[in-house]
C-alpha cells in the first residue's frame, strides 16, 4: 500500500511540470540533449520529455483576456513586404478605422510596389524606411500604434519584441516564433509590456471553419473527442522566390513540422485551449528527407548531405480534458492541398479536405433543416442539408463581414477577416482573439515535435505557456462590442 502512494504521489509530482530550478523525479540523461544544446528532462515515471518553463518575473502578470484603451485609428507601420506583406497593406488602406503610416523592407523596389498598392486604394503614401536595420527606426516613431511583420521567420521575433518594448502592439506572421526559447521571449514581453501580440493566423477565419466552429460552441456535434489539422502544400512553384532563400534554408536546417500553425488553429479552437483546457503532451514522426534534398541541389546547385526536414512530419497530442490533435506537414510532395481540419464529436463530425461535410447521429430535431429519412451517421448528410445547416449556423463574424471581404479578397477573404477582427478589437479595447499564448502554443509545435523525433517518438510535455492561468477563460469567444 505504501508502494503504491509513494508512486502516486510520483505521478502527480511528475505531471505537475518542470520548472526552472525544480528537480524532482526528473532525471537529467545527457543522452536526451539536442543537437542544439537544449537541456531536457526526461521524468522517470512518465517517460515524458519537459522542457524548461521560465519562472514569471515578479510583478509580471499574464495577458490571458488582455484588454487595452480603445484606440480612434489603428496607425500601423508594416516590416516585410516580400510575396505576403503587399497585400496587407492594400487590405489596411481599403479598411475604415486605420491610417498606414510606414512602409518597411530591405528592398526598395519591394517598398515602391506596396506603397503603389496604398496609394492605388486612395490612401496617402506612407513614410519608407529602406535596409537592413531600418525596422528598428520604424517601430521607435511614436505615432505608430501597430506593427505589422511579414519577414521571414528568424526575423519575427527580434521585430515583435523589439516592437513590443517600443510601445507598440505586434501582429506577427505565422509561424510568430521557432523555438520555445522564441515563444517565452514573445510571452514574457507581452506581459512585461502588457502589450497585444497576435500571431497572423488567417485559416482560423475561412468560411467553413468559422461555421463548424460556431456549431461546435453551440453543441451540434456533442462533446469534441479528437480534432486533426495539416498543412499539405506542395510549394515547389514557390521554394525559389523567397527572399535569400530563407524558408528552404530553414527546412534544411530544422528537423519537426515547421509550419503548423495552420492546421493548428481552427484545431486549438475547437478545443478551447487555454481556455479551460491544455495540451499535455505530444508525440511526432517523420519519413526520410526524399524531395528537400533535390530542391536544393534545383536552386542551390550543390548536395544537401544533412537535409534535416523529413518529407511528411506527423504529431498527436494529448488535451488535459481527455482529447486527442493529428497534426500534419507535408511542402514538399505531389499532393493535393489540405489543412485536413477534421473533427470527431460524439454527436457529429465535420471534414474539410477532401470532402467537405457535417454528419450526425441525428439531425431531424434540427429547427430548419430539411429532414430526409434516411439520414444516419455513416455517411455525410446530402448538400441541400450541408448548406441549410451552414446558413442557419453561420459565424455572426462572417455574417457581419463576408461581403466586404469578398470584395477585397486574400485567401477567398479569410485574409480581410483577420484583419478586420484586428481591428475591429483595437478599436472597441476588446481582447484580441489570437493572444500571445495561442501564438506560443500553435508555433511551439515545431521545436517540441522536433524534440520527439529526435528522441525515437518519446512524448514531450507541451508547456502550459500561461503558467498556471489556462483556467481563467472558460471556452474560446471572440469578443463584440460592448462586452
Ligand atoms: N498566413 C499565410 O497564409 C501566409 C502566406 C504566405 C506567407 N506567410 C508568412 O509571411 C511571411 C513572409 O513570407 P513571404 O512569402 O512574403 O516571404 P518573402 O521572402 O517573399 O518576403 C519576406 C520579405 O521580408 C523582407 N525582409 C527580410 N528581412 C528584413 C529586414 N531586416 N527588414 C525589412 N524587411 C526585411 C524581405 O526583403 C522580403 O521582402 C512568412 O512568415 C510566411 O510564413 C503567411
Amino acid at each position: 500500500m505504501k508502494k503504491f502512494i509513494t508512486a502516486a504521489l510520483a505521478l502527480m509530482l511528475c505531471a505537475a511540470g518542470y520548472a526552472q530550478g525544480e528537480t524532482h523525479n526528473h532525471s537529467s540523461d545527457p543522452q536526451l540533449a539536442s543537437p542544439d544544446g537544449t537541456k531536457l528532462h526526461r521524468c522517470k515515471h512518465t517517460g515524458i520529455i519537459k522542457t524548461k518553463i521560465p519562472q514569471r518575473p515578479e510583478g509580471q502578470k499574464d495577458v490571458v483576456g488582455l484588454r487595452v484603451a480603445p484606440l480612434d485609428t489603428v496607425r500601423v507601420g508594416f516590416i516585410g513586404l516580400g510575396m505576403r506583406g503587399p497585400d496587407a497593406v492594400r487590405r489596411f488602406g481599403l479598411m475604415e478605422g486605420t491610417s498606414v503610416k510606414a512602409l518597411c523592407d530591405k528592398h526598395q523596389d519591394r517598398v515602391d510596389k506596396a506603397q503603389k498598392k496604398l496609394t492605388d486604394t486612395g490612401r496617402p503614401a506612407a513614410d519608407v524606411y529602406v535596409g537592413d536595420e531600418a525596422w528598428k527606426q520604424l517601430c521607435e516613431r511614436p505615432d505608430i500604434d501597430l506593427v505589422y511583420i511579414a519577414t521571414d521567420w528568424v526575423n519575427h521575433v527580434p521585430m515583435a519584441v523589439y516592437a513590443m518594448e517600443h510601445g507598440k502592439h505586434v501582429a506577427v506572421e505565422v509561424p510568430a516564433a521557432m523555438n520555445l526559447d522564441e515563444c517565452w521571449q514573445l510571452i514574457d514581453t507581452a506581459e512585461k509590456t502588457q502589450k497585444h501580440c497576435m500571431m497572423l493566423e488567417n485559416c482560423v477565419y475561412d468560411f467553413f471553419e468559422l461555421t463548424t466552429l460556431n456549431m461546435a460552441q453551440q453543441g451540434l456535434f456533442g462533446d469534441i473527442l479528437h480534432v486533426e489539422g495539416s498543412y499539405i502544400h506542395n510549394l515547389e512553384d514557390f521554394w525559389k522566390h523567397y527572399e535569400g532563400n530563407w524558408r528552404l534554408d530553414f527546412n534544411e536546417k530544422h528537423r519537426g513540422d515547421v509550419y503548423a500553425t495552420h492546421g493548428m488553429g481552427p484545431a486549438a479552437q475547437l478545443v478551447n485551449l487555454h481556455r479551460g483546457n491544455k495540451m499535455n503532451y505530444i508525440v511526432s514522426m517523420d519519413t526520410r528527407p526524399a524531395t528537400g534534398p533535390k530542391h536544393v541541389k534545383e536552386i542551390s546547385g550543390r548536395e544537401s548531405a544533412d537535409f534535416k526536414n523529413g518529407d511528411h512530419t506527423m504529431s498527436m497530442i494529448q488535451t488535459e480534458n481527455g482529447q486527442t490533435m493529428h497534426i500534419q506537414h507535408d511542402v514538399m510532395n505531389p499532393r493535393p492541398y489540405s489543412r485536413m481540419y477534421q473533427l470527431t464529436g460524439t454527436e457529429g463530425f465535420a471534414n474539410k479536405y477532401m470532402q467537405e461535410g457535417y454528419a450526425f447521429r441525428d439531425v431531424s430535431n434540427i429547427e430548419g433543416v430539411p429532414d430526409h429519412e434516411d439520414l444516419n451517421s455513416h455517411k455525410f448528410v446530402p448538400e441541400d442539408v450541408k448548406k441549410a445547416l451552414m446558413e442557419k449556423y453561420k459565424h455572426p463574424i462572417q455574417k457581419e463581414i463576408e461581403e466586404e471581404a469578398r470584395k477585397v479578397g486574400g485567401h477567398g477573404g479569410m485574409d480581410y477577416i483577420m484583419d478586420y477582427r484586428l481591428v475591429y478589437c483595437l478599436l472597441n479595447g476588446l481582447p484580441l482573439d489570437q493572444d500571445v499564448y495561442d501564438a506560443a502554443e500553435w508555433s511551439a509545435i515545431g521545436e517540441l515535435s522536433r524534440i520527439s523525433i529526435e528522441n525515437n517518438s518519446s512524448p514531450v510535455e507541451v508547456p502550459d505557456f500561461t503558467r498556471g492561468a489556462w483556467k481563467k477563460l472558460n471556452g474560446y469567444h471572440h469578443y463584440m462590442k460592448g462586452e
